[in-house]
């Protein structure tokens, strides 16, 4: 069931043409929302708390004139209360879309085999797809062309990471990643994404030294040192990231200007500093806005119509 459904769970689901096609159509519709999906309806089936993702969702879909219902973590218990496949099959007789927001990528997977519509991955344990499109949307408005810009991500090779790293390389960028032994991103992934830095003239570098992977970069990202469903291991976690802060010291290193990111929430004074993410290189609340648009046009895109785009 839902062979032909095209979702999106993983920014590995998307080729790089498909990517630059949707930064493409996401800077349109941010210039001029149009009224694409009148009638049409997304589901918000989140089981992990949420501010930017839930709420963007809901403005896009606003937007492009469709509706959103909003299901809470505890209310619908997938895979406790009921199946994860009796769920898929009940929400596609309602609504034309859904985003799921939870915690093992199985669970999306599992989710999508049964969808008769379309599925987005709203955040995982292992991938946040739509984070790296408004990132990634954001520095090509600051930089314009994306191809062979120096970015590096210090800290976790977590679920932010590996989506932008994916993103990042299919765009040509020159992705860097600097992480602790142990908290580098799954083997699959970097084979992945080295294979796409190829395709498309970018390169990828996975280090354990901050210093070496910030060295030029024009943007400098990190995310949480301790993600959602970790929280047991924050006092292990706060003594292997230490050195891996992103403050002004690190930045120094970096290219004149750099811009600093940050996909929210912050725990500031572990990765950053308040001093970084205030500055007037911070481009964090930029990237929260374009959550909007990334998800504007990958709604589009999943739903077939993205094509009318003016
Ligand atoms: N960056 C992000 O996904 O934020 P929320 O967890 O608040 O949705
Ligand atoms: N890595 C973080 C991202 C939150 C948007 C988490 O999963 O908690």
């Amino acid at each position: 069931m839902g062979d032909r459904v095209r979702h999106l769970l993983s920014a590995a689901d998307l080729s790089g043409e498909e990517i630059s096609f949707l930064l493409d159509v996401a800077g349109r519709l941010k210039q001029r929302p149009q009224r694409l999906l009148e009638g049409r309806q997304l589901a918000l089936l989140f089981e992990k708390p949420s501010l930017r993702t839930r709420v963007s969702f809901q403005v896009a879909m606003r937007h492009l004139g469709g509706e959103t219902i909003y299901l809470a973590p505890q209310e619908v218990g997938l895979g406790e209360r009921e199946a994860i496949k009796d769920v898929a099959r009940v929400l596609g007789r309602y609504v034309d879309i859904v985003a799921v927001r939870t915690f093992g990528q199985v669970i999306v997977e599992e989710y999508a085999q049964h969808s008769t519509i379309p599925v987005i991955n709203a955040l995982t344990n292992e991938e946040h797809p739509c984070q790296a499109l408004a990132d990634l949307l954001t520095v090509k408005e600051k930089v314009g062309d994306l191809r062979g810009v120096p970015i590096a991500f210090v800290g976790d090779g977590n679920n932010v990471a590996a989506s932008l790293v994916l993103t990042a390389t299919s765009l040509g960028m020159d992705m860097r990643m600097a992480s602790p032994k142990g908290y580098s991103l799954p083997e699959w992934l970097i084979s992945e994404a080295s294979a796409r830095a190829s395709r498309f003239g970018g390169a990828l570098t996975i280090v354990n030294d901050p210093v070496q992977a910030v060295t030029g970069a024009r943007c400098v990202y990190t995310d949480v040192w301790t993600s959602m469903g970790q929280e047991r291991e924050s006092e292990r976690r706060r003594i292997d990231f230490a050195g891996y802060q992103l403050n002004t010291a690190l930045l120094a290193h970096a290219a004149p200007g750099a811009f600093v990111m940050h996909d929210l929430p912050a725990h500031r004074g572990e990765e950053i500093t308040d001093e970084a993410i205030e500055s007037p290189a911070s481009i964090v609340f930029d990237q929260a806005e374009n959550r909007v648009w990334a998800q504007a046009a990958a709604v589009a895109f999943l739903l077939g119509v993205s094509g009318h785009v003016a």
